[in-house]
């Protein structure tokens, strides 16, 4: 007996409606960010850790702990290199006193030790040491609050307050999602 025609046209349906349902660009890019945002759910910074994987990543071909935590480092490297030539900027004008451009100097040099930090923070990724790779992120933090705390000490309004403010918050969203990664080293 001849097999009835419908079983492969449902067949072939059936396929094409999954196909369709998993290479469909809108639920697929719906699916990449509702998993961004699960992640970025676990920070204290929700929007800042959606915003910095975006302009860090902006196609992140796989999201978990560890290309999530690459991504917001990047961010944060880039944000850091970026507020450096801002205060390299204002220091080499001649729009603050002598007080100023000194107390700017001294951020070049915390932005400067920052960025020595974040690479020893991912060398400690790399190694799959997270003792390492937490102090070394949390010396960043305080590198920001440094080069605040040189202004505040001279009553001086600080032009980075800001950039400072917005580095320790990536930062912290670094150690966040950090702190999912598996204890034993696995990433
Ligand atoms: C950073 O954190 C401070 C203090 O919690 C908050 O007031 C500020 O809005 C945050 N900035 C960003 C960009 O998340």
């Amino acid at each position: 007996m001849r097999r009835p025609p419908t079983t492969p046209l449902l067949l072939l349906l059936l396929l094409l409606a999954l196909s369709s349902s998993l290479l469909h660009p809108a639920a697929s890019t719906t699916s990449h960010e509702n998993l961004l945002k699960f992640f970025c759910k676990h920070t204290n910074f929700a929007q800042l850790c959606l915003k910095s994987i975006h302009e860090a990543e902006p196609a992140l071909p796989t999201v978990n702990t560890a290309t999530v935590l690459a991504a917001l480092i990047k961010a944060a490297d880039a944000k850091t290199r970026e507020a450096r030539a801002v205060a390299q900027n204002l220091a080499a004008g001649s729009g603050f006193n002598a007080r100023t451009v000194e107390l700017l100097r001294d951020c070049i040099d915390f932005y400067g030790e920052a960025l020595d930090h974040l690479e020893s923070a991912k060398e400690a990724v790399r190694a799959g040491d997270p003792g390492t790779r937490d102090a070394m992120l949390s010396a960043m933090i305080s590198d920001f609050s440094t080069c605040d705390e040189g202004f505040e000490e001279f009553g001086v309004k600080s032009p980075l307050a800001v950039w400072c403010q917005t580095l320790r918050n990536m930062t912290d969203n670094c150690l966040a999602i950090a702190s999912l990664a598996r204890p034993q080293g696995g990433y």
